[in-house]
């Protein structure tokens, strides 16, 4: 069996991270991300490497202080199935733990999955807001169908504080508008 190593990424892995998540972007199951986003967030990256090729990928990009949002996992085709999606997710998982995080998110179409490694569905607006500023980049802000999933890293958790619905109805408009503007912005600037 091909040994795979577990390690944080470097410049020269950007373009194996992006071969895997645009992969399943075109497939409709991972939001697209190009060569400037993976730089801006490297130091957050871990990734599975065998015989030099990255053949999976992860990571953990701080919202607040206590919590951090696990995000971009995946594994390469030919390498699934095998128990390395749940060896990142507990390496990000020791990570964010080693960090001083209190709790990990993930949005996901794969609840069952992340059921599996710990995590628990919970309400969208319980976590941090600034996860959403994210939503104006995002193809599918009209109609998301992402699954909020939470694990606690520490005993007792701290509980993320609820957001009132009308909190979060004004916090949806803010980003549509922030979103208009950003589209007539790339049309005419
Ligand atoms: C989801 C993904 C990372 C799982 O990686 P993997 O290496 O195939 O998963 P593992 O072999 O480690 O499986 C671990 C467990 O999860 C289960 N599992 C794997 N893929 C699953 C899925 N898509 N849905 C539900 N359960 C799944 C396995 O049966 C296994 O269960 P067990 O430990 O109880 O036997 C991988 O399938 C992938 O890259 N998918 C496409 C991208 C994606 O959806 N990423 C997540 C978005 S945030």
């Amino acid at each position: 069996m091909t040994e795979i190593t577990i390690r944080a990424a470097t410049e020269a892995d950007i373009d194996g991270i992006l071969a895997i998540v645009n992969a399943y972007a075109a497939q409709n199951l991972m939001l697209p991300r190009n060569a400037e986003q993976i730089r801006r967030v490297l130091p957050d990256f871990l990734v599975a490497v065998a015989e030099g090729r990255v053949v999976g990928c992860g990571s953990n990009v701080a919202l607040t202080p206590e919590v951090t949002e696990l995000r971009s996992l995946a594994v390469a085709t030919d390498y699934r199935s095998s128990g390395l999606g749940r060896r990142l997710v507990e390496a990000l998982v020791a990570k964010a733990r080693a960090d001083g995080f209190e709790q990990i998110c993930a949005l996901t179409l794969t609840e069952s999955f992340f059921g599996r490694m710990g995590f628990t569905a919970i309400d969208r607006w319980a976590i941090p807001t600034k996860l959403w500023h994210e939503c104006i980049y995002c193809p599918k802000f009209d109609a998301c169908d992402e699954i909020t999933m939470m694990m606690n890293l520490i005993e007792p958790a701290t509980a993320p504080k609820q957001i009132a619905p009308e909190v979060s109805q004004e916090l949806w408009q803010g980003l549509k508008i922030g979103r208009q503007q950003r589209l007539r912005f790339q049309v005419t600037g």
